[in-house]
């Protein structure tokens, strides 16, 4: 997903979205991926309906939610930190509850109880509809727990509420779940099994952010590639459909292309693309239309075969790089951005140097790099001892990430002189006389602001850059969009 991992997002609601009539308050927070934030406008919505405006003190609220990360250890550390900041607020507001979403929720379930005081309710991600009746239960005193993981639930029929919306760009979730089962990774275990939403709610869904306005959208997924759609039922189970099934199945290539068609005048992103299950399609659908940026988030995790077999990623290097030729090959500036672990059991010098020499080859325009972190009831944790002492997968990383950001300087610096079509998103964090937005690489330009206004699509003459961002000036409106 757009990676912010460990990042906290707070989910401050537009008071537009909030309902008249209703008196209670809803304090919601958001740590970890897309995914997590996506949900947390679903929770929103369902509660939204059970009396409960959103507010931005934590202070006010009678509900705290906090959907968590477990992807690191860090991650729940950050949480378990920020249960102890609402333990300080519940001395002042006796009245909050407090709840517990996501993945932590559903790795922990009612031990969070007792290892927490401070929480009184605790909702896996497949059951937010069970909420109403949860709540209720704490209402009457009593703690609640769901973390019941389904193997339908895809929230389609619920709208989202746009927490902290500009007003421009928005997630749509596309697949839940995941069933690769990379050796290191929670996510299967947090989130279940993997399956895909009616496509026809996914436009739906679109076709009411294009109503208002949104100018670009993210298709989501934990792998946005295995999307397949067949009339509901698990991924895994696509053998025992019928053949009617099979015939009117709609795979990745065919949503994008779907939604592509039909709304020429929003941009198009999708995240996480998973190396295994990209195909050739996929690329040929993005270079067919122009409203799909140029950008694939693609993750490696290593550049060596022997730590991908022992990670489960089922493809080698040399298949990585046909991808990559491929995706070159069809859209010849395409972006591409990685995930890299370093430290993963096992991992020797050499294993080391094939993910450097793996980044060479690739240049990627960025990345997320992030040492490994041992999660509990992974495969990795059963079967693989964390042997590589946590000094040595700190150079390793120092070293991935000084030369990623030799990569994106290099990547940066070849804007520098061209005229670029920006989306401006937001002010500018540095300055309020400055636009902030993202070129179809999903490179973020700043550049003062002239007449524009947020939701312009402007070209943008770069001058200058650094090794995250391109500085320039806006000289026209964009006759694209
Ligand atoms: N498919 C998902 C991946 C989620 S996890 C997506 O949509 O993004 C995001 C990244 O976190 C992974 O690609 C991996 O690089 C990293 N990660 C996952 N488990 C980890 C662990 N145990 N230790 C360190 N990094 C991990
Ligand atoms: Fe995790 Fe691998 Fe799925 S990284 S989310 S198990 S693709």
């Amino acid at each position: 997903m757009e990676k912010i991992i460990d990042e906290k997002i707070q989910g401050q609601a537009l008071s537009l979205n909030n309902k008249e009539g209703n008196t209670r308050k809803l304090f919601i927070e958001s740590y970890g991926c897309q995914m997590n934030f996506s949900d947390s406008e679903i929770v929103a919505s369902i509660l939204a309906k059970e009396g409960f405006n959103t507010t931005q003190n934590l202070e006010d609220a009678d509900l705290v939610l906090v959907n968590t990360c477990s992807i690191r250890e860090k991650a729940e550390l950050t949480v378990r930190k920020r249960l102890e900041k609402y333990n300080a607020v519940k001395r002042i507001n006796p009245k909050m509850k407090v709840g517990v979403l996501g993945c932590m929720a559903e790795r922990l379930k009612s031990k969070f109880l007792e290892e927490e005081k401070i929480v009184d309710l605790v909702v896996g991600p497949d059951a937010y509809k069970d909420l109403p009746n949860l709540i209720e239960e704490v209402d009457a005193g009593r703690n609640a727990v769901n973390v019941i993981l389904s193997k339908e639930e895809t929230y389609g029929d619920i709208s989202p509420v746009r927490l902290q919306s500009n007003g421009v760009s928005a997630f749509v979730s596309i697949t839940r779940g995941c069933d690769n089962m990379c050796t290191f990774c929670v996510v299967p275990f947090t989130r279940g099994r993997e399956r895909s939403r009616d496509p026809q709610s996914i436009l739906e869904e679109i076709d009411d952010l294009a109503s208002k306005n949104f100018k670009e959208i993210t298709l989501l997924g934990q792998n946005v590639d295995s999307y397949l759609w067949y009339g509901g039922g698990l991924k895994k189970d696509f053998d025992k459909a019928s053949d009617f099934q099979k015939a009117t199945a709609v795979n990745f290539a065919k949503l994008l292309d779907m939604v592509a068609e039909k709304h020429p005048k929003i941009r198009l992103r999708f995240t996480t693309s998973n190396p295994q299950d990209m195909t050739l399609d996929v690329i040929e659908v993005m270079a067919k239309h122009k409203n799909i940026c140029k950008y694939i988030h693609l993750p490696i995790q290593s550049g060596s075969d022997r730590i991908l077999k022992e990670m489960n990623r089922l493809h080698t290097r040399q298949e990585y790089f046909e991808l990559i030729d491929n995706i070159k090959r069809l859209i010849p500036d395409c972006a591409i951005s990685q995930d890299i672990i370093t430290g993963f059991p096992t991992e020797t010098e050499e294993d080391h140097q094939d993910t450097l020499s793996l980044m060479e080859y690739v240049k990627y325009e960025y990345g997320f790099m992030f040492a490994y972190s041992e999660r509990p009831g992974t495969m990795a944790a059963r079967k693989l001892e964390d042997d590589v002492p946590e000094a040595t997968k700190k150079r390793r990383l120092n070293e991935i990430i000084a030369l990623q950001r030799k990569h994106s300087s290099l990547k940066h610096e070849a804007f520098v002189g061209k005229t670029v079509e920006i989306l401006i998103e937001k002010e500018s964090k540095k300055s309020d006389k400055h636009w902030s937005g993202r070129n179809t690489q999903n490179i973020v330009a700043v550049f003062p602001k002239g007449d524009y206004k947020i939701g312009d699509f402007v070209m943008v003459r770069i001058d200058e850059c650094t090794s995250a961002t391109l500085l320039g000036e806006a000289v026209a409106y964009s006759n694209n969009y």
